[in-house]
């Protein structure tokens, strides 16, 4: 591959994309990183503050289901390198609301695959589509297994449907028109810069306001957390080191049942915000369980560990401190995105 890149990363003004993009704005100086992000409720610029104004930084405010916009970003900047973000992420949204998550994670990920093909039509060499997928395309475990990159997908939500049909799209795309690409399956990951719908920053926000912890169902549920500034070391290695057609499963080793780690976070608060211990715990509220709940969830990494040597850097004790740590020391960004202020940052900085 060469040196010099112009590198399209869609949503990158989300959780997981802003840790990208900051990545690989400040790691590789030499390529221009183009962050197209529409700024829906889960895109928020103050996640880029530190780099909006490095020199090999670009923003475009644009849909990627927008078939005239996303090829002009292919032209305008020479992208020769995708690293696709960009979705609907939250599981009780689509079950709300399940036509977005096949507009956005299906819809507008073919419209971005077009845009490659045609724009790479002539020259596919050195080329790379990257597929940033979740581990929930493989369904809900019930024994002790865990999700290797051949289990069949078996999707149980309309989140992991849609993610599930826009894998299925990458690959026909790589079979039919030779369209480099690599994809990566990943588990929940958590740390700074999370929207405060998910459970960790859910649960940090609602224990600093003193607000009840709802819990699902029984809180039974299994996840593994990875720290995402290793999802981010991930990625960046399967982009520089991944085969092209290969899928790439990412993971913690680190399972969780959902009740523990609400209780692990409300000792940590306790500790942090100097409350008796146990205080925090009393918050915890069972609430009716999510439909269709998936039970666990737990990745088998062993092959991106052997193939190319990545492994979590940091144990999720440190991982969870630091996060919370960053969430009390940034009541500022949390109470930006509860009130909705964080919208008129675009605005404010942009002039649109
Ligand atoms: P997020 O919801 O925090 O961010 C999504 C970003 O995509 C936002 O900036 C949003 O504005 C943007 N976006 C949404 N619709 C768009 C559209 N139509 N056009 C352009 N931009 C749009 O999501 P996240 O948690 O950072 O997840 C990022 C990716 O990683 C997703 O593809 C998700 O499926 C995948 N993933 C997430 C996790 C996790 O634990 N969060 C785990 C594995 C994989
Ligand atoms: P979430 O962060 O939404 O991620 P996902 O559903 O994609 O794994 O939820 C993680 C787990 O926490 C999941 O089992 C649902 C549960 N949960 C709660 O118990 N309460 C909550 O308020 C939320 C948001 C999630």
């Amino acid at each position: 591959m060469s040196t010099q890149r112009n590198i399209l990363i869609t949503g990158g003004a989300g959780f997981i994309g802003s840790h990208v993009v900051r990545r690989f704005v400040t790691k590789y100086p030499q390529h221009r990183i183009i962050n197209l992000d529409a700024l829906t409720y889960a895109g928020n610029l103050e996640n880029l503050r530190d780099i909006e104004q490095a020199p090999n930084y670009v923003f475009v405010k644009a849909d990627i289901c927008d078939a005239e916009a996303v090829p002009k970003v292919f032209k305008d900047y020479a992208i020769d390198g995708v690293i696709h973000l960009a979705a609907e992420s939250h599981v009780d949204r689509s079950i709300t609301d399940p036509l977005a998550f096949v507009r956005t994670n299906v819809f507008g990920t073919v419209t971005l695959l077009n845009a490659a093909k045609e724009a790479w039509n002539t020259v596919m060499e050195g080329k790379r589509f990257y597929h940033v997928s979740t581990d929930e395309v493989y369904g809900s475990l019930h024994d002790e297994s865990l999700f290797l990159e051949t289990t069949p997908y078996d999707p149980q939500s309309p989140y992991s449907a849609s993610k599930a049909a826009s894998d299925h799209f990458v690959r026909a795309y790589g079979n039919t028109y030779k369209l480099p690409f690599v994809l990566s399956n990943c588990s929940n990951n958590y740390g700074s810069h999370h929207f405060p719908e998910k459970l960790i920053p859910l649960m940090i926000n609602n224990i600093r306001n003193n607000k009840p912890l709802p819990v699902y169902g029984k809180g039974e549920n299994v996840r593994d957390w990875l720290w995402v500034e290793d999802h981010a070391a991930a990625i960046d290695t399967i982009f520089h080191g991944g085969v092209n057609g290969e899928t790439y499963n990412i993971g913690g080793h680190n399972e969780w049942k959902n009740i523990d780690l609400v209780h692990l976070l409300c000792a940590i608060m306790d500790r942090k915000l100097g409350r008796t211990a146990g205080e925090s715990a009393k918050l915890i509220t069972y609430v009716t369980d999510r439909a269709g709940h998936d039970l666990r969830y737990a990745i088998d990494a062993t092959k991106i560990e052997r193939e190319l040597g990545w492994r979590p850097s940091i144990t999720f004790e440190v991982g969870l401190e630091r996060t919370v740590d960053w969430y009390l020391a940034n009541s500022e960004w949390l109470d930006h995105v509860t009130s909705g202020a964080y919208r008129s940052y675009y605005e404010a900085q942009y002039g649109r």
